[in-house]
């Protein structure tokens, strides 16, 4: 559900009502009655609680209290959980709108509080059109914070519907989303907010020699596709482009080293998040009408064990003529991101930053609170990213980078396996694919924070539609 977000200047007695403020003070203006301000002041006082939702007959009324002695960034945070807590009570009250009072002097804090709001009201009703009707009420969010102006609202509404639009994508299945789908979607992404898509087919990728996604594709009946997204604006701050590359496995079988299915296999309609999250930042940037040149680039296939399917042992060449032993077909994604990391070379980019659900070692190292980060690009770079992962709550992890692993990856017979040790499986991963850049190169590993099997807050179950919110925010801080 698409939540409008709008600012106000005043609200009237039956409006709901959610207040951020340090300390509660009663305030007549709320139009609260003495049983509810009592209530209130002795959840406070008594049970010391944060956050108050009552559910009032007319209307939901909330009190949240923060901290602001308390870290900055997990401040925002805590207001974003409050406000999925806050979204679920309003539609199980079924309310259409709340008004949103800010006591305080942080216009972030409204922002926050708007955003989980927002994001905790999404729901994936594509298939499932009763929902339309039995499902949440919420449509508005009015503002009431002199702080917050129109750029304010216009930027955080931006963010909010492209990482809705990337959960979309991830949550729709591949009998409804395969590579040909995956890229027309992007083409209507481009063609809505204006930015340039461009889509090869598999004929045009094999005149490009992307032997890496051809060989993922060999056992697949859909065809391959490569995107190529361009933001260029007249008025572009970069004289090099960042390039964004997202992993487009629009569904990961394994290939002939099948994945077993529970837990596994059935969740890996997910294996597209890096193109959502890339393809969905190119929206939200052209949206915005950010100075920066920004190229995306997504390789999409699905991998499956049928037909010509590539086999454990066979020997790839890459587009960029280096080989590849493959041993295991589970490990799809760096063949085609490999090939994707090479195009990127013609661009001469600032810096790539590539995303992907690429390995279960990320998963398993931090779960899925963050992102498995780790690459070449500068310590400037770095910091910026990682204070934009702290301010989205979409937070870097970085792994050594170390060459050591590399050696995990030599073959006897081939340039590279694209198979390391027992250990370290999210770093020979990142190491493998560095192979392939000339460039100043981030590898974001999202496999573990992309999809959640139980409702986490405000990224909700399902599709999360992380890194959208991460790469808005550096490109729109740059
Ligand atoms: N798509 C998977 C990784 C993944 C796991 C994504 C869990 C989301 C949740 C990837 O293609 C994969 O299968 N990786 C293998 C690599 C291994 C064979 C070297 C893995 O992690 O097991
Ligand atoms: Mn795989
Ligand atoms: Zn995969």
């Amino acid at each position: 559900m698409k939540t409008a977000i709008s600012k106000k200047t005043s609200f009237i007695a039956k409006d709901s009502l959610v207040i951020i403020c340090k300390i509660f003070k009663v305030n007549p203006s709320y139009a609260f009655t003495k049983e509810q301000t009592d209530y209130i002041l002795n959840e406070i006082k008594k049970n010391e609680k944060k956050a108050i939702i009552i559910n009032a007959l007319n209307r939901t009324i909330s009190v949240i209290l923060i901290d602001h002695v308390k870290n900055h960034y997990l401040n925002l945070e805590t207001l974003r959980k409050h406000g999925a807590t806050l979204s679920d009570a309003l539609n199980e009250d079924k309310r259409d709108s709340i008004c949103l009072l800010n006591e305080t002097s942080e216009v972030d804090y409204s922002l926050a509080l708007t955003e989980g709001i927002a994001l905790g009201n999404y729901q994936f009703t594509k298939h499932k059109p009763s929902v339309f009707k039995k499902g949440n009420t919420l449509k508005s969010i009015s503002i009431i914070d002199s702080k917050v102006n129109q750029q304010h609202i216009i930027n955080a509404s931006i963010a909010i519907d492209a990482t809705l639009k990337a959960r979309d994508l991830v949550n729709e299945p591949v009998n409804y989303l395969n590579a040909i789908q995956l890229s027309k979607s992007f083409k209507e992404m481009g063609k809505e907010a204006g930015f340039k898509v461009e889509v090869c087919n598999k004929a045009k990728i094999k005149q490009l020699k992307m032997g890496g996604l051809l060989a993922v594709n060999q056992g697949s009946v859909d065809e391959p596709t490569f995107t190529i997204m361009e933001y260029k604006p007249k008025n572009a701050k970069n004289k090099k482009p960042f390039v964004l590359v997202g992993k487009g496995v629009v569904y990961d079988t394994g290939g002939l080293s099948l994945k077993p299915t529970a837990n596994s296999m059935d969740l890996m309609k997910c294996d597209m998040a890096g193109a959502a999250a890339v393809s969905c930042t190119m929206y939200a940037i052209s949206k915005a009408k950010l100075n920066v040149h920004v190229i995306a680039l997504v390789p999409a296939t699905d991998n499956r064990p049928g037909f010509n399917a590539f086999a454990p042992g066979d020997i790839i060449t890459m587009m960029d003529g280096s080989t590849v032993e493959m041993l295991n077909s589970d490990a799809e994604g760096r063949m085609i991101l490999a090939d994707a990391l090479h195009f990127a070379k013609r661009y001469n980019p600032e810096m790539a930053i590539e995303l992907s659900t690429l390995t279960g070692a990320a998963a398993a190292a931090i779960g899925q609170y963050g992102i498995v980060s780790m690459g070449t690009s500068t310590d400037e770079q770095k910091t910026k990213l990682t204070v934009s992962g702290l301010r989205m709550h979409e937070r870097l992890v970085e792994f050594p980078f170390w060459d050591e692993y590399a050696e995990l990856l030599k073959s006897d017979i081939a340039d590279q396996k694209n198979l390391g040790g027992p250990y370290g499986g999210a770093i020979t991963a990142g190491k493998f694919l560095e192979k392939f850049t000339n460039y100043p190169y981030m590898h974001f590993d999202i496999a573990g924070p992309a999809f959640n099997t139980a409702k986490d807050s405000y990224r909700g179950k399902g599709a999360t539609g992380y890194g959208v919110r991460l790469l808005f925010d550096f490109f729109s801080n740059l």
